[in-house]
């Protein structure tokens, strides 16, 4: 038997969590976070998101860290967080199916103008158009082309979007032309009219969605962020839909969630907010692949997915 603890959706989904990991493999004991019947030492994996700092240290015999969600910034803010233990992502087909389809509901939403629309209905307006865009004439740039970008990149193209993407190292996508580094940003924003972040949330990122990157896309650009709030600097977004720089975006990730009242994002006629929903996989989904890593690591087969400390993702 091996004791797993969840921090996951709070302690009512405790008992989904057990039947999902009882339906994949009856050796594990599934426990809410803070059981007291459980005793520290008894701990071998958990499941998390967002730990209290110190909490993981207290656990002496813990073996492998999993995060419930594909980003891990929830678990590497906390100073203590025990980083000689495996830390593993979450992935697999469903995460990266379920940001395909928000990506391109978002991208074609901008592309079709449904806040607009959505408002005009709203007042009883009839909002006449005397043409309406394609995809083909909109080119999509991702930042960040890994499990969740590749996969948005190709449902995208499926759809008629020029899609390209930048990231760390160079990619080798069929019909997706790959930017890398920091150098090769600005030829990468220069082609792109609806900006995508898939990157993850390390000190690099950070703000990287500012005035200066914003001024370098076409006039009239879209930006959709999916990624963390922290890579966006919403004065400067709000700044340049102000100006006209850009025409609208679709946000799923704020530095405070929920995104609270006051925020003029809310609001905003050319913003669409939605609360951090672009991608959450299943219960039985996420525990399939958590005992499929468990009984990979225990085989002594390599863990998917981890989490490497150099890189900071
Ligand atoms: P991933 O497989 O690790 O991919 C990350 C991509 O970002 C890689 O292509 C990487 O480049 C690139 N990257 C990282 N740092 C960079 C930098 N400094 N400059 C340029 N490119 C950089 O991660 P993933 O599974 O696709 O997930 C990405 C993020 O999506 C997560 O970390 C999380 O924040 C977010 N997410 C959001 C939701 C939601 O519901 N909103 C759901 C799931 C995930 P290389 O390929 O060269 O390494
Ligand atoms: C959600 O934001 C995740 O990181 O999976």
């Amino acid at each position: 038997m091996a004791t797993l603890l969840v921090k996951s959706g709070g302690e009512k989904a405790v008992a989904e969590w057990r039947s999902a990991f009882q339906a994949v493999d009856q050796r594990f004991r599934v426990h809410w976070w803070e059981d007291p019947a459980v005793p520290p030492e008894a701990v071998d994996y958990v499941l998390v998101w967002d730990p209290q700092p110190g909490w993981l240290r207290s656990l002496p015999k813990l073996k492998v860290v999993f995060s419930s969600g594909a980003g891990v910034d929830h678990i590497t803010r906390d100073p203590d967080w025990p980083r000689q233990l495996p830390l593993v992502r979450m992935g697999g087909t469903e995460t990266e199916q379920r940001m395909s389809e928000y990506i391109a509901w978002a991208c074609l939403s901008l592309l079709r103008e449904a806040r607009a629309f959505a408002r005009a209905q709203a007042a009883g307006q009839w909002l006449g158009r005397d043409a309406c865009p394609s995809a083909a004439g909109r080119r999509v740039g991702i930042l960040g082309l890994g499990n969740l970008g590749r996969r948005a990149a190709a449902a995208l193209q499926a759809i008629g979007f020029p899609v390209q993407g930048w990231s760390r190292s160079r990619k080798d996508i069929p019909g997706v032309r790959s930017f890398a580094g920091p150098e090769e940003l600005p030829d990468f924003l220069a082609g792109t009219d609806i900006l995508v972040c898939l990157l993850p949330s390390t000190p690099e990122t950070a703000g990287l969605i500012d005035a200066r990157l914003l001024a370098r896309l076409p006039p009239g650009a879209q930006v959709v962020n999916a990624g963390r709030g922290s890579h966006l600097v919403v004065p400067d977004l709000l700044a340049a839909l102000e100006s006209g720089q850009l025409d609208g975006a679709v946000l799923d990730v704020f530095e405070q969630e929920p995104l609270p009242p006051e925020s003029p994002l809310w609001a905003h006629p050319k913003v669409t907010v939605t609360p951090h929903v672009a991608s959450l996989p299943g219960r039985p989904e996420r525990a399939r692949y958590v005992a499929a890593a468990i009984a990979d690591f225990e085989a002594g087969r390599p863990l998917p997915n981890l989490y490497d400390p150099e890189r900071g993702y």
